[in-house]
Order: C-alpha cells, then sequence, then structure tokens
C-alpha cells in the first residue's frame, strides 16, 4: 500500500485521488484542457519543471474554482498562498476588473492553500472577512489520502501536515457557521459556505 501511495506521489500527471492514472487523464482531456484559458497554460507549462511543481493547483481543480466564482459572483476575494499563480490568475480571470474592498464581511470568495499549519487560524479570521453566502475554499484536505492511511505507514514528509489536516477536518465538520462539501478533486478540496 505505501509503495502504491509512493508510485502516485511521484507521478508526474496525476495529482489527484483517483483510481488511475488514465481515469484522470481522460478527465483532463475531456474536459479540462480543452476548457483551460490559454495564460494558465502559460503557466502551467512553465511551471512543469519546478522542482515542486505539485504544489499548483490542479487544472482540474481549476475549472471548479473558476466555476464557483461565477456561482457567487464573485468581486472581492482573498488568495493565501500564490507559488507561481495558477489559481490566482485564475481568479483574475474570472472575476470583473472593478470592485475592490478591505472591509470586513465584504469578501465573496477566498481560497486557501498555504501553510497547513495555520488553516485553522485562517478560518477564524476569514469567517469575519467573508461576507454571508460567500466562500471559503480550502486545498490540500485529502493531504494526498493520507488523512485516511494507518499513521505507522504514512511517509515521513506527509506525517506532520497530515495532523493539522485532520484536526482541520474535523474543527470545519463541527462549524455551525458554515455549510461546507468536501470534494475528492486534486488534493481535496473543501468549500465552506458562510451561513452566518
Ligand atoms: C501549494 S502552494 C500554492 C499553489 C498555488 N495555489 C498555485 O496554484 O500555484 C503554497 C504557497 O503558499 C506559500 N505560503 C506558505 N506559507 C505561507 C504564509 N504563511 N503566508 C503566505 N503564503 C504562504 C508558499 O510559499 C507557496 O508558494
Amino acid at each position: 500500500m505505501e509503495e502504491d501511495h509512493e508510485n502516485r506521489e511521484s507521478s508526474k500527471t496525476n495529482k489527484g485521488l483517483l483510481q488511475t492514472d488514465e481515469l484522470y487523464q481522460y478527465i483532463l482531456e475531456t474536459s479540462v484542457y480543452p476548457r483551460e484559458a490559454e495564460p494558465l497554460k502559460e503557466i502551467r507549462d512553465a511551471t512543469a519543471n519546478h522542482p515542486r511543481r505539485l504544489m499548483a493547483t490542479a487544472p482540474d481543480a481549476g475549472l471548479l474554482l473558476s466555476l464557483l466564482l461565477k456561482l457567487v459572483d464573485a468581486k472581492n476575494t482573498i488568495e493565501i498562498g500564490v507559488f507561481t499563480g495558477y489559481s490566482l490568475l485564475l481568479t483574475a480571470l474570472s472575476i470583473p476588473a472593478d470592485g475592490k474592498s478591505d472591509k470586513e464581511d465584504s469578501f465573496d470568495y477566498v481560497y486557501v492553500d498555504a501553510d497547513k499549519d495555520n488553516y485553522g487560524n485562517y478560518h477564524e479570521r476569514l469567517m469575519k472577512l467573508v461576507r454571508v453566502g460567500g466562500i471559503i475554499i480550502y486545498d490540500n484536505t485529502l493531504w494526498g489520502g493520507t488523512v485516511a492511511l494507518p499513521k505507522s505507514i504514512v511517509p515521513e514528509h506527509r506525517t506532520y501536515h497530515r495532523e493539522h489536516i485532520i484536526e482541520f477536518n474535523k474543527l470545519l465538520s463541527n462549524d455551525p457557521r458554515i455549510q461546507i462539501s468536501q470534494i475528492p478533486l486534486g488534493d481535496g478540496v473543501t468549500i465552506c459556505r458562510r451561513i452566518y
């Protein structure tokens, strides 16, 4: 099982938790690449040989983010964790040019893809910044699938943040202020909609 897990981690294409690389490739070629904006393809190509390329938001997750931005009619957004800018550019391409605010209760959309040991702190702060009905999206909430693996077989480099993500997933699940959906896409994406 550990070997299989490492194979997945080393794969160049499979960012996700799907059964096979072929299935992931099918999704990319059928519904993702044909719809990916040209500037995003350029960023993806420019990041392809970066030693930490797997940190970039996966293009299939990108399409979901873009859809969510449109669904909440996002104008004011926050991104935490930029790297080479795939998700940030995607956000810029999905929102209108006008409308910027830094007041509390005014943000429509937040995407968090940074230091996992701070997700709990970000969440409390962001719940004050996002308006009721706005959404906060957390990336990596399945942490390569390790959240459900016995601790004894989790690769060393995954152990520290795994603990934080497990605690964070419980925190979101118990937070009555939000509606949530955890999606096994990319590395696990949890969408939270502020209810009150
Ligand atoms: C997983 S990458 C983000 C990938 C990005 N979403 C993309 O599509 O390319 C995480 C990024 O968060 C940054 N980061 C880590 N801790 C941070 C912090 N405390 N504040 C801001 N950024 C942070 C890292 O330097 C890294 O660039």
